[in-house]
């Protein structure tokens, strides 16, 4: 820490809401980044040791690797990332180095979960292929046969991962009249369930689902976890839904699905290599394509801020953080 003030000092590395900026100044001898510039590897190094920083506050942009975490300076003792995600962070470079890593998961569910609702609905209901018949001017007479969407209703919704995401999406799904089932490595307790079907396999679960939405961490285990042969699991006509991350999916297969319309369609926020993804997806009317909103509200980008700094406050303090990862 420094010697002229106790507070303790912490590199902030991109933009933040006012009042998580504000709290982070109150808090902390905090360096910001208002022009919210994002910086190479060597840069966030070369600041963290100017900064003599005893603690970073990051986003999913930052990427420390084992090779950045050992140049980062010897003053740093806790990481804080405002997201849920961590696949941005070698935890055991980390933990090899003593380095405490806090994140944000509770902030981001009502609003990720919102937001599968949102890409599940328009990719059943064609919203967005409407939506382009509207904007180009060739919306014709109302008729009773084309471009007719599909009910969620009734259907089996299959959810990969059953954390706090998943199970906010469960939620929200069942009031539209949807039956949950879930694949998972451990099957949850009865309560948690709450009436949805634990498949052992994800075999078993796209088997039995007509709507598929991905809700696992980015983890060597489900890196590219949607290809060719668990596409084929699913029925003909299957909608595919992911507000995880982009690296679970194979483009290839997925794209090669979604133009035989073997796959009804997609609704995607995620995408692997972002902001960059793969342009095959703009030419598939079937494609509902956001660039990772998934948290993107005034309430949860404020709430995700301050559950991170939360995390700090309690380090330093010589609690247990907030919101460990692990
Ligand atoms: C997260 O917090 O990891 C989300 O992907 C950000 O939207």
């Amino acid at each position: 820490m420094s010697l002229a003030t106790d507070r303790p000092r912490l590199l902030v590395t991109r933009r933040l809401p006012p009042a998580v900026e504000e709290r982070a100044r109150t808090l902390f001898e905090a360096e910001l980044n208002p022009a919210d510039t994002l910086w190479s590897a060597g840069e966030l190094v070369e600041r963290a040791s100017r900064h003599r920083a005893d603690a970073l506050l990051i986003c999913l942009t930052e990427r420390l690797d084992a090779g950045t975490m050992s140049r980062l300076p010897g003053s740093l003792r806790v990481i804080s990332t405002v997201s849920v995600g961590t696949n941005h962070i070698d935890l055991a470079a980390a933990q090899a180095r003593g380095i405490a890593v806090g994140y944000a998961p509770d902030a981001t569910t009502a609003a990720t979960a919102d937001l599968a609702l949102l890409l599940l609905l328009s990719a059943c209901r064609r919203a967005h292929e409407h939506q382009a018949i509207l904007r180009s001017g060739q919306w014709g007479a109302w008729n009773a046969w084309n471009n007719l969407g599909m009910d969620p209703g009734g259907k089996v919704l299959g959810l990969v991962g059953m954390g706090r995401i998943g199970r906010a999406v469960a939620q929200r799904a069942r009031a539209f009249g949807m039956r949950i089932a879930y694949h998972q490595r451990r099957r949850l307790s009865p309560e948690l369930e709450d009436g949805a079907e634990f498949h052992s396999s994800l075999e078993s679960l796209f088997r039995a689902s007509r709507i598929v939405s991905l809700h696992t961490p980015s983890t060597p285990e489900t890196l590219g976890q949607i290809n060719a042969q668990s596409l084929s699991w699913l029925p003909e006509g299957a909608v595919l839904i992911n507000t995880a991350r982009g690296d679970q999916v194979v483009d290839d297969d997925l794209i090669a699905a979604l133009r035989s319309g073997r796959l009804a369609a997609a609704g995607l926020d995620v995408f692997a290599g972002e902001p960059a993804f793969d342009r095959r997806y703009l030419d598939l009317p079937n494609a509902t394509l956001l660039p990772h909103i998934g948290t993107s509200t005034v309430e949860t980008r404020d709430r995700m801020g301050m559950d991170a700094i939360a995390n700090l406050e309690e380090f330093f303090a010589g609690r247990p953080l907030r919101w460990p990862v692990g």
